[in-house]
């Protein structure tokens, strides 16, 4: 009994709202209302693929998800110029965003630096990270050509890749970085 009490005092009340509401907003509430109709109807389509795609962009360390491109060092240092140094600084070196360039032989030492070069186990991730968040102003603004491009410099001022190096999918993949073997699996939640 007090149960259902309760019951009527809220029908009670959720009407009174619902009338008012009616009578102040009008039109602008039924435009509102046909809105949340809409996307509640909405609720159990599946996705199309097109949708999809533009949020399936992730990279696995070994290269699968990259994308057809490339680019190399020089075209990758204009584009560093242009879109990246004002916040990671004219040599990668760090401003109000990372440090991407330098740091090696540092990770053991009481001031690491954790770079791209010195700390980052895959270059795949490199893509990854900047095809999705980069530039911090303008993300996924960038063409597969240009992040390949901006990769490609960023690990040749890491001493990573040569100077003439041009990169794309295989290429990436196959580097090797220099801390690539300095993760070690993390046993929790058994014993530490
Ligand atoms: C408006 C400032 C800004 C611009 C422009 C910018 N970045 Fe960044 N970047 C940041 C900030 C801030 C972070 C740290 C973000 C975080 O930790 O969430 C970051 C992080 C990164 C990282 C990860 C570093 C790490 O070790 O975790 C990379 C790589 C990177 N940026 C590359 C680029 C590239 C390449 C460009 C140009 C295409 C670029 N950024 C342009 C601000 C910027």
């Amino acid at each position: 009994m007090p149960g259902l009490l309760a019951a009527l005092v809220v029908g009670g009340l959720l009407a009174g709202c619902a009338s008012s509401l009616d009578s102040t907003h009008g039109a602008q509430s039924a435009a509102t209302n046909a809105q949340w109709r809409q996307s509640v109807d909405a609720i159990g389509t599946p996705v199309g693929e097109a949708a999809l795609s533009a949020w399936n962009i992730d990279v696995a360390p070994d290269g699968r998800g990259l994308p057809a491109g490339t680019g190399d060092v020089a075209t990758g240092g204009r584009i560093f110029a242009a879109k990246c140094a004002a916040c990671h600084g004219a040599k990668g070196e760090g401003l109000i965003g990372d440090q991407l360039i330098g740091g090696a032989g540092t990770l053991a030492s009481a001031n690491p630096k954790r770079t791209v070069g010195s700390y980052w186990p895959y270059a795949t991730t490199l893509f990854d990270y900047i095809r999705r968040a980069m530039p911090y102003n303008a993300p996924q603004s960038l063409s597969a050509d240009e992040v390949y491009a901006v990769s490609a410099w960023i690990l040749n001022r890491n001493g990573i890749v040569p100077d003439d190096a041009r990169i794309d999918a295989a290429a990436l993949a196959a580097i090797r970085m220099p801390n690539h073997a300095g993760f070690v699996p993390d046993p929790r939640p058994g014993r530490l």
